[in-house]
């Protein structure tokens, strides 16, 4: 079992540490140093079709979902098509306006899960077209869907799914890129642009990977909370409900996120001296949105700091402003906008694991929960 494990404790923390490779092979051969163009996979959709598409959907469950979330704003973003996302289990029960000029998006990390093969289905009896982004070849959803991004994270056996995330939203960032090309949005410099920064996030990923002692303290800090809150915003949001999520999974936690301006609606009640609130403000500097989110979700903690919460802030690597007024903090490298959540979730992935660790729970396999989930 240990051989299987890589050395590793547990699958989890095997596959967390799998994440330089899964975004380098689902990078690889896709997208041109040189020109900047991406490749996809064959498929059964057109260069014509996608076009001519006015508008993304994107079905999904779990953290598939959270990271078709992001992939919305990468999307709006790099190509200015407007895009919803949808639950799979929603999608069919809200009449869905759909047509041959609608692309929906159906991501799994198995291929199998019951919801998001109705959604697929919903959406071709509609006339829509379906893009999977999948990591199993030859699993149900990559059957049925018109073409298949394939997320080359390779089997994922821990339930708390980790790498294929990462992945996942590696190749909706690359679809993105795609569109945006083929719809004249990415001229060929920026293009070039993008491919390097992509070219980059493996070492960034290993970088982060190489010194863990922070998160590590910070598990043994707060192993006993009872509740838990993250923030974020933008396109940090849902990488405040997938840290979120990853810790409720594994470590039974109660966790919330919730984007970060909400908060004077609601859960600024929740504040006490006892609850981690854990936000992401993550800046890409020169970035104009970048640092308008970064300077509002500052205040935010500013505001959580006012109300005697506690603050454990993710934050670009040399942050000065946001670190000085934060209890604790993570850094991680400097990335552009689109690209750090890819970097941020990792740390919020260890946070989950060495918690849950020394809570005793079953990282591996919680109670109560399955890798997939093949009834409706
Ligand atoms: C289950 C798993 C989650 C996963 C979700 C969607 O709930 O425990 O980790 O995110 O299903 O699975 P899929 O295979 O469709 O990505």
């Amino acid at each position: 079992i240990m051989a299987e494990k890589g050395g590793f404790k547990h699958f989890m923390l095997k596959e967390i540490y799998e994440q330089p490779r899964a975004v380098r092979d689902t990078v690889q051969g896709r997208i041109s140093l040189d020109t900047g163009r991406v490749y996809l996979d064959p498929m059964n959709i057109t260069e014509g079709e996608f076009r001519r598409f006015d508008r993304v959907m994107i079905a999904a469950c779990g953290t598939s979902w959270h990271a078709g979330l992001a992939g919305k704003y990468m999307i709006e973003q790099l190509a200015r098509v407007p895009v919803e996302v949808d639950y799979s289990s929603e999608f069919r029960y809200r009449n869905p306006v759909l047509d041959e000029r609608t692309l929906l998006i159906v991501i799994s990390q198995s291929g199998e899960t019951a919801d998001t093969i109705a959604a697929l289905r919903e959406a071709k009896e509609r006339d829509a077209r379906v893009l999977a982004i999948c990591n199993v070849q030859g699993s149900m959803i990559t059957r049925e869907a018109d073409g298949t991004i394939l997320t080359h994270a390779g089997p994922e056996i821990g339930v708390a799914s980790t790498k294929a995330f990462t992945a996942q939203m590696v190749a909706l960032y690359l679809f993105a890129l795609y569109l945006g090309q083929l719809r004249g949005i990415i001229s060929s410099d920026e293009a070039r642009r993008h491919a390097q920064q992509l070219a980059e996030l493996p070492v960034k990923i290993e970088h982060l990977l190489s010194d863990t002692d922070r998160v590590e303290e910070l598990a043994k800090e707060f192993f006993r909370a009872t509740d838990f809150l993250y923030l974020g915003r933008g396109i940090n949001f849902p990488i405040a409900l997938e840290g979120a999520l990853k810790l409720k999974e594994i470590s039974y936690i109660h966790a919330e996120g919730y984007p970060a301006g909400e908060m004077k609606h609601g859960p600024n009640a929740l504040i006490d001296e006892r609850l981690p609130v854990v936000v992401i403000n993550t800046r890409e500097q020169g970035n104009r949105a970048s640092e308008l989110r970064y300077e509002k979700t500052h205040s935010n903690i500013v505001e959580v700091k006012a109300r005697e919460g506690i603050v454990i802030s993710v934050l670009t690597e040399g942050d000065e402003m946001s670190s000085k007024v934060s209890d604790h903090v993570i850094e991680i490298p400097a990335a552009s906008d689109l690209l750090s959540p890819i970097l941020a979730i990792i740390p919020l992935q260890l946070l989950a694991y060495h918690i849950a660790v020394r809570r005793g729970c079953d990282v591996d396999q919680p109670r109560n929960l399955a890798k997939s989930v093949t009834v409706e």
